[in-house]
């Protein structure tokens, strides 16, 4: 296959744009995702797909958890800044106020909405694991603005794998 055909058409898959918070013991992380879904309703499963390179793939295959955090749609500067490890200081991540959740991940206190979940499944599929989470606890901390999408962004994530990643 073509692979700039290929980035051409899996860059046009409408995708969602969340934070992900993974912690192991004391040291927290979070990391801009696009690749996050429901899938399943009984239980409540979200997946994640996370580089197995990433500082979040370690966190998250330790920690045994995650959280999903939406962002408004007009404050996406924020996904650039943790597209590259979060710096960690007492109580936030790159600045940002969190706090942890009942699994032990971190949750921004800045988000729209947030869900917490625990790993029941991961599956090593190449570049990317598909973690399978069970949503054990959410909230929602403003109703009104609508969640970020990679649309409301010029970036772009996926497609064919490139060299140096
Ligand atoms: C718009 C955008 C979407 C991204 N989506 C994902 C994703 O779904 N999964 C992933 O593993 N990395 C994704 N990344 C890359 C990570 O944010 C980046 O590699 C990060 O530095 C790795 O996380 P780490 O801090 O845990 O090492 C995305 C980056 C951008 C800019």
């Amino acid at each position: 296959m073509d692979s700039e055909l290929l980035n051409k058409v899996t860059w046009k898959i409408p995708n969602a744009l969340a934070l992900i918070g993974s912690a192991s013991g004391e040291e927290w992380n979070g990391m801009t995702a696009s690749w996050v879904t429901q899938l399943s309703m009984e239980p409540v499963l979200i997946g994640v797909g996370v580089d197995n390179k990433a500082i979040t793939h370690r966190l998250i295959s330790d920690g045994g958890s995650f959280s999903v955090n939406l962002w408004p749609s007009d404050d996406t500067r924020v996904f650039v800044k943790f597209s590259k490890p979060a710096e960690q200081e007492n109580g936030s991540l790159n600045g940002r106020p969190v706090h942890r959740g009942m699994t032990g991940a971190p949750i921004f206190d800045e988000s729209l909405a947030w869900l917490e979940c625990e790993v029941r499944q991961s599956i090593d599929l190449g570049t990317h694991t598909l973690f399978i989470g069970e949503v054990v606890d959410a909230g929602v901390n403003d109703d009104e603005p609508r969640a970020a999408a990679m649309s409301d962004t010029r970036m772009k994530y996926g497609g064919v794998k490139r060299g140096g990643h």
